[in-house]
């Protein structure tokens, strides 16, 4: 008794879904509107996978992967930047060797649990007015307490037009068929993850991502909100 942080105090949304469902958009936008934080949990997944490669450890071995968490300091700027010690890291995180190893690191249950306190501690940073958390099990799990639980829903093949759409602007060679094969890849590796697989829960409210403007999202998200007394 006693090990588990009373994080009530504040109010906290959740997003969950899928790889590519634009939550982080969403929740990014979000937080920003609300004047709150924004905490990109899959952002510090992939730190803590980029300081695992720093030190050339094996993102494979738990103990590894826990004693690199141990030694850094993992904080999240107001924007949901992720910083490592101090350092702002962006398109590092986005390489396709973190894409590779970040699995690795996510698939440790000991290194979910030491990580989820980290995220949690974020509601007890001064200055800190209310957070936005999206990831897989931002609702589930880092914030089972959250005062709105939302779970952001699009169908895959929506989700790999807009990802090979997002590669065509960025002038990436990419074709939609490998597009969808490796999200379909990453939904079957984030739900074998037990209790931190993405899931629709009881208290989740749906959020049909497929046709709708960031605005129109950002409309039904700040309704829901005020909705459930979150915000004045
Ligand atoms: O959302 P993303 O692609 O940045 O997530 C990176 C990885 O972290 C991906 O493998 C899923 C994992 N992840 C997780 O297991 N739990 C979370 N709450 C967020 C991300």
């Amino acid at each position: 008794m006693g090990t588990e942080p009373q994080f009530q105090s504040l109010p906290v949304v959740t997003l969950d879904g899928h790889s590519g469902s634009g939550k982080s958009t969403l929740a990014q936008r979000l937080a920003e509107r609300l004047g709150w934080s924004y905490l990109d949990s899959g952002a510090w997944y992939r730190a803590l996978t980029w300081a695992v490669l720093e030190v050339k450890g094996d993102t494979r071995d738990s103990q590894v992967v826990l004693n690199t968490l141990s030694s850094i300091r993992i904080e999240s700027n107001p924007k949901g930047q992720v910083l490592v010690n101090g350092q702002l890291l962006g398109n590092e995180l986005r390489t396709a060797i973190i894409d590779h190893h970040v699995s690795n690191v996510a698939d440790h249950v000991i290194v979910r649990e030491a990580l989820n306190q980290r995220m949690r501690q974020m509601l007890e940073e001064p200055g800190v007015q209310g957070l936005v958390a999206d990831g897989r099990d931002a609702g589930t799990v880092i914030f089972p307490d959250a005062g709105l639980m939302v779970f952001v829903e699009v169908p895959l093949e929506v989700r790999a037009q807009r990802r090979f759409e997002q590669n065509q602007r960025k002038g990436i060679d990419s074709n939609l068929s490998d597009v969808t094969a490796a999200l379909a890849n990453r939904d079957a590796r984030d739900a074998a993850r037990g209790d931190a697989a993405p899931q629709i829960t009881k208290r989740s409210r749906l959020l049909d991502n497929s046709n709708q403007t960031v605005e129109e999202a950002i409309g039904c998200l700040l309704e829901w909100t005020a909705k459930n007394r979150l915000v004045r």
